[in-house]
């Protein structure tokens, strides 16, 4: 019996391949979820992506549309959840996934943008969402919200204040929400991955580049630091979110769970 039969599921920031949205989004589907799969698309080529993330799980039998919602835009979130409403009549579970790694580099350069975009993107974005989503769940009886913070939401990594600043507040938010909507059989929860490997943790890895390095070097210094040996990839988070999502994890609300190969927050 499949863990998501018949639960709808909206998951932001889910058009890169190798990313953790497509990544969670493709594991939900297989769990039998309906899934909505958002991101920017801001002009015809990225439109154009993110419906061939949709495809792609409609292709291996998945129950997947696409819809276009920049989260930084109240009214494009609202819209979708109306959308979804529509179309599904229900909202089980979100996955906030949409972040931006705008906010890593050194404090005393760091601009008023760098700061600007990541509170809009990594905070307030996943703030709304669920503002928008928490309702729908209440009216329907219950949902698992689960939102991407990072290692970087637990401890500290050097060169990231804003991006660590927003993970952190990312995580207090999962907490406050587990607490408030607990009674409304809402569970909350955040993943906390470590070094994953996608476009996103490649522009970190950059930042760690000395000179002369290449790139696979780097991933082989970071392979090192990791208990298990190598960097994560999105299924390795994608399969915790599925847990978090389903029955599973039934009594588990206002955790910050590392997806992190054993890397330990502080360590
Ligand atoms: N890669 C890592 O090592 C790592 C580690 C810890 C946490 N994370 C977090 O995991 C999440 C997914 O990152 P990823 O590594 O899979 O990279 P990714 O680049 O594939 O995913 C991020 C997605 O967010 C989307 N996005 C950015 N701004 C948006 C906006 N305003 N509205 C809608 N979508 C927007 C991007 O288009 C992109 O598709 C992020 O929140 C990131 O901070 C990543």
């Amino acid at each position: 019996m499949k863990s998501l039969l018949d639960k709808v599921a909206i998951v932001t920031g889910a058009a890169h391949p190798m990313g953790m949205g497509f990544a969670a989004a493709l594991k939900l589907a297989q769990a039998g979820a309906k899934v909505i799969l958002t991101d920017l698309g801001r002009n015809e080529q990225e439109l154009k992506v993110l419906e061939q993330r949709a495809n792609e799980i409609r292709e291996l039998d998945g129950n997947a549309i696409a819809i276009a919602v920049d989260i930084t835009q109240r009214s494009q979130i609202d819209r979708c959840v109306e959308k979804v409403i529509e179309q599904y009549g229900k909202i089980d579970i979100l996955f906030n996934n949409a972040g931006s790694p705008i906010g890593c580099g050194e404090f005393l350069n760091m601009t008023d943008q760098q700061w600007d975009i990541s509170y809009q993107v990594n905070v307030k974005g996943t703030v709304d969402f669920c503002q928008a989503v928490i309702p729908v769940m209440i009216e329907k009886g219950g949902g698992s919200i689960i939102n991407n913070a990072s290692l970087s939401g637990l401890a500290v990594v050097e060169k990231m204040a804003a991006y660590t600043a927003t993970k952190f507040a990312v995580v207090g938010l999962t907490k406050a929400l587990a607490c408030e909507f607990g009674r409304n059989n809402i569970r909350v929860n955040s993943v906390c991955p470590g070094n994953i490997w996608t476009q996103m943790g490649q522009i970190e890895a950059e930042l760690l580049q000395k000179d002369g390095q290449s790139i696979a070097d780097v991933k082989a210094d970071m392979s090192a630091k990791v208990p298990l040996g190598r960097c994560g990839v999105s299924a390795d988070v994608a399969n915790a979110v599925v847990y978090l999502a389903s029955d599973m994890s039934s009594y588990i609300s206002g955790v910050a769970m590392p997806v992190a190969g054993g890397m330990a927050p502080g360590l």
